[in-house]
């Protein structure tokens, strides 16, 4: 009991000079997206075996070949997302469940979509656990996105395809954001805004994620 209770005190330290160093410092001003990231207790999302390393400054093996993310890109993409309390969001690429947890904070809804079973029943459990109760977790090909639930205010994807799908094009509603990492060996972020059906691409900076699997690579 005592040996937990200092365990998470030592954690929400650790958190905080997360946020302050590698959050704050490089540049994320988001208030709703600090907030969150100093309030999602991240070594929940860490398998056991790497929990000491949850507050360090780079990706973490979470098994079956996947990676939760580098805490700064995810408050990267989060802030870029322009997420709003009203908003529906669908991840790809659960994984960890991190992201998903973080964009709880700041949107109304979120869908997420897991193509390992195994990580899907692991985020999901962590989801409960933490009576995340606005996030709804998928077992699935992303790929090709989640009609039955579409359209979304705001879609991110955390799993890199050769280019962007477009089933996540059409299933983005009016005025929505897209992100994602595109690109097989060198990848880019990208940010595609849809306005009166017409999608408009932003070109971010160089990232390093897992490739995304499924349907789609079949067609890179
Ligand atoms: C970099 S990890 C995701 C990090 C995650 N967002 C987090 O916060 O931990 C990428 C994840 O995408 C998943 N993935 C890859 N292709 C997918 C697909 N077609 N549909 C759904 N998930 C996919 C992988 O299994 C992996 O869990």
């Amino acid at each position: 009991m005592f040996g937990r209770t200092s365990d998470e005190e030592k954690y929400t330290r650790l958190r905080r000079k997360m946020v302050e160093k590698q959050i704050v410092a490089r540049g994320i001003h988001d208030r709703a997206v600090i907030k969150a990231m100093l309030e999602i207790p991240r070594h929940e999302f860490v398998p056991a075996k790497m929990r000491h390393l949850s507050y360090t400054d780079s990706p973490l093996p979470i098994g079956y070949d996947q990676t939760i993310s580098q805490p700064y890109i995810v408050a990267l993409m989060s802030q870029e997302l322009q997420v709003r309390p009203q908003h529906r969001v669908l991840e790809i690429g659960t994984g960890s469940g991190y992201q998903a947890a973080i964009l709880s904070r700041l949107a109304g809804e979120v869908h997420t979509v897991e193509i390992v079973p195994e990580l899907y029943q692991r985020s999901s459990a962590v989801f409960l656990a933490l009576e995340l109760d606005n996030i709804f977790s998928h077992l699935g090909d992303g790929s090709i996105g989640l009609k039955q639930h579409a359209p979304f205010d705001r879609i991110i994807v955390t799993a890199a395809p050769g280019i962007v799908p477009d089933r996540l094009i059409e299933q983005l509603a009016d005025d929505g954001r897209l992100i994602l990492p595109v690109g097989t060996f060198e990848q880019k972020l990208v940010t595609i805004i849809k306005h009166d059906g017409v999608t408009e691409q932003i070109d971010g900076p160089k990232v390093r994620f897992v490739p995304m699997t499924g349907i789609i690579e079949k067609i890179n």
